[in-house]
C-alpha cells in the first residue's frame, strides 16, 4: 500500500488486536469504511459483495493497536525550520507509528499566545501527516516572569501548558499557574530542574562525571522540583504532569504522591530506560540531554516505575538539532536527542524483558497520554476516525538515522540492533505511512 490521502475502505485481518482501553487482547480484524472504524473483533460478519469492495490487509503475526500518541516532542516550527518542521516532524512521527503528537512551546516565537497556537494548527492541517496538539507556554517568552493567557491558549487549541526546556523557577509563579490552570481544567506540564543545582552541568553527577572531568547535575536537581510541584499540585488540586522523569528519587516521590491521592502523572523517555551514563566516556555529544542519562540504579527505578504504573506514559522528547549545534565540543553542544523513529522498538524491548505486558506497553503510548491530555484518541472505538498502528513485533533491523524522515540526525540509537517496527500508520482514516 502507498500513503494515500483518501479515507480508507479496508479490513485489517487476523492481527493481534491490543486495545488497553477496552482490555482487549485477541486475534481479530478491524473493518474501516470511509475512514471510520466500523467493526472490531474476532469474528466480523461481512458479506462477500462488501468484502470485494475492500482493500484487505493480512495482519497475521502483527499487532493492531490504537494510533500511537507521543505526548512530548519538539517540532521546532516556527523559528528553527532548519532543525525540523511540522511537515518533517510529522512525517517522522507516522514513520515511527505515531498518529498524534503534542508539541512543546519552546519555538521562536514561543507559543505563548493564540496566534502561534493557531499557526501551528494551520500548518499541521496543511502539511502535517499526523494530529498535532500544541502545548502553550506557562510564562510569556518562557521567561518565568508573567503567566501567559491560558484561556486564550486553550480556546485556540492548546491542550496543556508548559515551560518545557526550562523550569518555572519561582514557586509563587508555579502556584499561580496551577491555580489559574485549575479554573480551566488545563494540564500543567513541569520540566523539573533546579537551575541553581544544574547550572553549568553537562552530565549526571557522580563518580563517572568526576572521572571524566565533566561538571555534574545531581538527581536532586530534578527531584527538588518534582517534590515542589507535587506539593503545589496538592495545594491547588490542579492536574500536574511531570515531563521526562530520569531519576530514581523522582520515581519514589511520584509513587508516594500518587498513594496520597495527589493529581499527578508522569512520563519518561526511552533514553532514560535504555542508555547508561557510562556512554559519556566517549564524549560524544549525541548522548548529551537534559535531564541527563543516569546510572544503572536510575534505569532500574524508571523501569520499576513503568511496571507499577507510577510512570504513566513514555514520550520521546524528540529534540532535533542540526550538526551545527550538536557535532561540536561536548561542552558547547546542545542538549537533546531525536526519538520519534526509534521509540517503538525500544518500548517493545521492555515487553521482551518482561518489564511490561504488551497491553501495558501500548497503554503508555496511547490510552494513558490520551487521558492525560484529555484528547478523544488512544483506543480502538467503533464510529471513531480510524487512528490505528500496525506493528510487526518481530522485524529485526539496525536503526539507521540516515534513513529517517526527521531533518536532524542526533539519534543516540543509530546502529543499534532492535526488534519491532510500525508497518502501517492510519491517521483520521487515511494511510499516513506504510513500510
Ligand atoms: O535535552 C533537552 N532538549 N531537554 C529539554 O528540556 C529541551 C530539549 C530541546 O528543546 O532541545
Amino acid at each position: 500500500m502507498k500513503p494515500n490521502q483518501n479515507p480508507a475502505n479496508l479490513i485489517l485481518r487476523n492481527g493481534r488486536l491490543i486495545d488497553p482501553g477496552r482490555d482487549l487482547d485477541l486475534v481479530g480484524s478491524v473493518l474501516i469504511e470511509d475512514g471510520k472504524i466500523v467493526a472490531v473483533g474476532a469474528h466480523i460478519q461481512i458479506g462477500a459483495q462488501r468484502l470485494a469492495q475492500l482493500e484487505q490487509i493480512d495482519a497475521t503475526g502483527k499487532w493492531i493497536v490504537p494510533g500511537l500518541i507521543d505526548m512530548h516532542v519538539h517540532l521546532r516550527e516556527p523559528g528553527e525550520e532548519y532543525k525540523e518542521t511540522i511537515c518533517s516532524g510529522t512525517r517522522a512521527a507516522v514513520a515511527g507509528g505515531f498518529s498524534s503528537v503534542a508539541c512543546m512551546p519552546n519555538t521562536h516565537p514561543v507559543n505563548d499566545c493564540a496566534a502561534v497556537t493557531q499557526f501551528i494548527l494551520k500548518k499541521a492541517a496543511e502539511e502535517g501527516l499526523c494530529r498535532v496538539f500544541p502545548v502553550g507556554a506557562i510564562s510569556t517568552g518562557l521567561e518565568g516572569k508573567n503567566l501567559s493567557g491560558f484561556a486564550e491558549l486553550q480556546a485556540a487549541g492548546a491542550v496543556a501548558v508548559s515551560d518545557d526546556g526550562r523550569p518555572v523557577e519561582s514557586s509563587l509563579l508555579m502556584r499561580r499557574a496551577l491555580d489559574y490552570a485549575k479554573t480551566f481544567d488545563l494540564l500543567v506540564i513541569s520540566h523539573c530542574e533546579d537551575l541553581g543545582l544544574s547550572s553549568g552541568g553537562l552530565m549526571n553527577e557522580g563518580p563517572v562525571s568526576t572521572r571524566l572531568g565533566l561538571r555534574g547535575i545531581p538527581g536532586a536537581a530534578e527531584e527538588i522540583m518534582a517534590a515542589r510541584d507535587i506539593l503545589l499540585a496538592e495545594l491547588s488540586g490542579a492536574r500536574l504532569h511531570l515531563a521526562h522523569i530520569s531519576s530514581a528519587g523522582s520515581v519514589a516521590l511520584i509513587r508516594e504522591a500518587k498513594k496520597r491521592g495527589v493529581c499527578v502523572t508522569a512520563e519518561t523517555a526511552p533514553h532514560y530506560f535504555t542508555l547508561n551514563q557510562e556512554l559519556l566516556s566517549t564524549f560524544n555529544p549525541v548522548y548529551k540531554v537534559n535531564p541527563p542519562i543516569r546510572t544503572a540504579k536510575d534505569i532500574e527505578a524508571v523501569k520499576a516505575g513503568l511496571a507499577d504504573g507510577t510512570i504513566d506514559a513514555i514520550a520521546s522528547d524528540h529534540a532535533p538539532h542540526s550538526s551545527v549545534e550538536k557535532d561540536i565540543e561536548f561542552e558547547y553542544a546542545a542538549n537533546g536527542m531525536i526519538g520519534l523513529e526509534s521509540s517503538l522498538p525500544l518500548i517493545l524491548g521492555l515487553v521482551r524483558e518482561g518489564v511490561l505486558s504488551p497491553s501495558q506497553a501500548i497503554a503508555k503510548v496511547s490510552l494513558n497520554p490520551a487521558r492525560i491530555l484529555s484528547i478523544p484518541f488512544g483506543s480502538i472505538t467503533e464510529g471513531a476516525p480510524a487512528d490505528l498502528t500496525v506493528i510487526d513485533p518481530q522485524a529485526e533491523y539496525r536503526i539507521d538515522a540516515n534513513t529517517f524522515e526527521s531533518k536532524s540526525r542526533n539519534c543516540p540509537f543509530h546502529g543499534m540492533q532492535v526488534r519491532g517496527r510500525a508497518v502501517l500508520t492510519l491517521v483520521d482514516g487515511k494511510v499516513a505511512y506504510t513500510a
